[in-house]
């Protein structure tokens, strides 16, 4: 039987840091080792213009930044065929063409959409662009253009995926059944708070550690981490459960370190520096294989260049054959 398609992707605004990792990598990685499934990774450039139209430097960049966060964290090239969403023109093409099967009502009632324009004020105003309003319609595009049957995505994502359901029904009602309804895969991924403790990590928040950062960044970022605001004293008695070092310990030490940790620090008797220096330790050997990969592609850009070419070529191929098919639904299949 023909294995099921999976698509994900990521907007390249930045590099890839842990809450990514936990978030959703980890899952990824997951999913194409099991073997059951044909995946796709999409670097969603097109859908990062949206909200950095005025800075393509900055989308352009993280395409091969994003690239090499991928390669190094272990999606493999042989086994997930990873692509530039501007280079398959069939995804523009499907996007105006769904573009009349959904209203503008329903777009800026999309939870997801509503949100992200509450928190991009300063880049939007009070006036949106036709092009972030209609983002999930090119999403939509991005997932059917590959028959992508399965999506796995975080919670914030459901519903860009109810949307691309309603425009397949509407696509498959009027012009027959040609498209794939796809289903959400809830990555089961944690989200990662900050060290500032922000229930989200980003790069506008100055609170994420990369993938690529090194042991010396990592012990800098650590060292700023926020721990119990009442323990002012090494003496003091601290409390793990309101410190940002303690929940990372939860994440990147052993179960034993976790135990010494916490019960030294209720106990006063241990001091927040010697508790950030082991953990900074911890996720600097965590990560290591990871930045040591990433250090590898950073030396052959040629290497990240041929895996984006030979991914988007394969992908390319794929989205004409889709397109074929639609057009020919569509009545719009005058000569070849
Ligand atoms: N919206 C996703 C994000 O912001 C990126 C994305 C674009 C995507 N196209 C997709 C995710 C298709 C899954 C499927 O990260």
């Amino acid at each position: 039987m023909e294995k099921k398609i999976i698509l994900t992707g990521d907007r390249p605004t930045g590099r890839l840091h842990i809450g990514h990792y936990f978030g959703s990598l980890k899952k990824r990685i997951e999913l194409q080792e099991s073997g059951e499934y044909t995946p796709y990774i999409l670097i969603a450039d097109v859908q990062a213009l949206t909200d950095n139209f005025n800075n393509p430097e900055k989308v352009r960049n993280n395409v091969r930044e994003v690239a090499m966060d991928y390669l190094a964290c272990g999606i493999d090239p042989n086994k997930t065929t990873i692509y530039i969403q501007s280079m398959i023109p069939e995804v523009a093409e499907l996007t105006v063409f769904y573009s009349n099967l959904v209203t503008i009502a329903r777009l800026e009632r999309n939870p997801t959409v509503k949100t992200e324009i509450a928190q991009k004020r300063e880049i939007f105003g009070e006036s949106v662009t036709y092009g972030f309003l209609g983002y999930p319609v090119s999403q939509a595009a991005d997932i059917t253009i590959f028959e992508g049957k399965y999506v796995p995505v975080g919670e914030d994502q459901l519903p860009l995926i109810e949307q691309c359901r309603e425009i397949v029904r509407k696509f498959n009602s009027i012009y027959g059944e040609v498209l794939t309804e796809p289903e959400a895969i809830l990555s089961s991924g944690k989200r990662i708070k900050g060290l500032d403790g922000n229930e989200k990590m980003g790069k506008s928040l100055g609170n994420a550690i990369y993938l690529s950062d090194s042991e010396e960044e990592i012990t800098k970022k650590v060292m700023s981490a926020v721990t119990d605001p009442n323990r002012i004293k090494k003496d003091d008695l601290g409390n793990p459960n309101v410190c940002m070092v303690a929940y990372y310990h939860n994440l990147f030490s052993t179960k034993e370190e976790i135990e010494t940790v916490c019960e030294e620090c209720k106990a006063g008797k241990r001091g927040c520096v010697a508790c950030k220096k082991q953990l900074a330790k911890n996720i600097s050997d965590t990560l290591k294989p990871i930045r040591e990969k990433r250090a590898y592609y950073e030396q052959h850009p040629e290497e990240v260049d041929r895996i984006l070419q030979e991914g988007t070529q394969k992908a390319r191929k794929t989205a004409k054959e889709t397109m074929k098919k639609i057009k020919k639904a569509m009545k719009l299949d005058y000569f070849e």
